[in-house]
C-alpha cells in the first residue's frame, strides 16, 4: 500500500515515505559534515520536504550557519531532560526547523557517564515530533566515538559518511567505518551507511584519483553526487544562510539538489537499502571484512 500523501510546509503535496533520520558523521574535523548537513537540509526543504536539522556539536556551527542565536532551550537542555524538544525547536530559513546547540552540550557529555542509556536520549526526544517531519538531518561533532555521536547513530535510520576528497581520505573513511561498526556492535544494531565526497576540486589530479579509489572501495555506497569546492559554500555560513537561500542558481546549490535527489531516492528504496553498506551488530554482515 502506498503511503498517504501529506502536505509540506511549502504547500506542495507529496508522497512521504517513512521518516528518514540521517546522521552525518566522520571523526575527521573540517571534512564538510556541517556544510553538508546544512545544505542538504536546505535542498530537501526546497523540494518541499519537512526537515528538522539537529545540531549535535557544542561548537554550534550548524546553528550559526542557519542564522540562529538561541535564546530559549537547546538540544543541551533536551538531552539533560530540562526541556521538551518542542520547546527547543525553532524555525530557520527555507522553512527548515532547527534543534539548536550551544556550548552547554558539553555538560551532557560530562554527565553521560553517570546516566543510564545516555545514548538513547535523542531517539526518545525525537519520538515526540516524528510525525511532523519527512527528514531529520543530524550534524555530528568530530568525535565519532563520543556520546553525542552515539545518540545520532542510535537515532538514525542511515549514516552518511562525509569524506573530504583530500589527503588520507580513504584511510580516514575506513577508520570512521570501524568506529561506526564498534558503536553499532555496542548498541546491538546495524545501520546502512552511504558515503558522500566533499571539497572536490576536479582540477586536482589527486582528488580525481581519490574519487576513483573511494568508488573502488565503497562501490554503490558512494553517492554519484560529489560536492565540489565552492566559494559560495564558504560564504554562506557567515551570512547565516544555506546556499539555497543565498544563491539558488549557484553550482553549490545544484550539487546539493543532486545529493537531495539521491537521498530521496534512497527513501523510496527503504528498507532494502540496495546501495548501502551495512555496518554494526552482526559480524557476518560486516562490510569491513569483505
Ligand atoms: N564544498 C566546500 N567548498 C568550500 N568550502 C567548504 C566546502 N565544504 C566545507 N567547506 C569549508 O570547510 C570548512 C570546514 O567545513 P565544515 O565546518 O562543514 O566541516 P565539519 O566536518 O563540520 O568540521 P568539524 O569537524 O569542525 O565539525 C568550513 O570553513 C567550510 O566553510
Ligand atoms: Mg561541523
Amino acid at each position: 500500500m502506498s503511503p498517504a500523501p501529506s502536505t509540506s510546509r511549502s504547500g506542495r503535496r507529496h508522497h512521504a515515505g517513512p521518516l528518514q533520520v540521517l546522521a552525518l558523521v566522520n571523526q575527521k574535523g573540517g571534512c564538510g559534515k556541517t556544510t553538508t548537513a546544512v545544505n542538504l537540509a536546505g535542498a530537501l526543504a526546497r523540494r518541499g520536504e519537512r526537515v528538522l536539522l539537529v545540531d549535535l556539536d557544542p561548537q554550534a556551527h550548524a546553528t550559526m550557519a542557519v542564522g540562529v542565536a538561541p535564546e530559549g532551550p537547546t538540544l543541551a537542555e533536551v538531552l539533560l531532560e530540562e526541556a521538551y524538544i518542542e520547546q527547543a525547536i525553532v524555525e530557520g530559513p527555507l522553512g527548515l526547523h532547527l534543534l539548536p546547540s550551544r556550548a552547554r552540550l558539553i555538560e551532557f557529555e560530562e554527565a553521560s557517564e553517570r546516566l543510564l542509556h545516555a545514548e538513547q536520549r535523542l531517539q526518545h526526544a525525537l519520538d515526540a515530533v516524528r510525525d511532523r517531519y519527512d527528514f531529520v538531518v543530524l550534524d555530528c561533532p568530530p568525535r565519532a566515538d563520543g556520546v553525542l555521536c552515539a545518540n545520532a547513530l542510535f537515532a538514525c535510520t542511515r549514516a552518511l559518511l562525509v569524506v573530504e576528497t583530500g589527503a588520507f581520505a580513504l584511510q580516514g573513511a575506513l577508520q570512521a567505518l570501524r568506529i561506526l561498526e564498534g558503536v553499532g556492535e555496542s548498541q546491538e544494531r546495524t545501520y546502512p551507511v552511504r558515503v558522500v565526497g566533499t571539497l572536490f576540486d576536479r582540477s586536482q589530479r589527486f582528488a580525481r584519483e581519490l574519487l576513483i579509489a573511494l568508488h573502488a572501495r565503497f562501490g554503490r555506497a558512494l553517492f554519484d553526487t560529489v560536492i565540489r569546492t565552492s566559494v559560495r559554500l564558504r560564504e554562506a555560513p557567515a551570512m547565516g544562510l544555506p546556499v539555497h537561500a543565498l544563491d539558488p542558481a549557484s553550482r553549490a546549490a545544484a550539487d546539493f539538489d543532486a545529493l537531495a535527489a539521491e537521498v530521496v531516492a534512497d527513501r523510496a528504496a527503504a528498507p532494502h537499502e540496495p546501495h548501502a553498506l551495512h555496518i554494526g551488530a552482526a559480524p557476518e554482515a560486516s562490510a569491513l571484512t569483505t
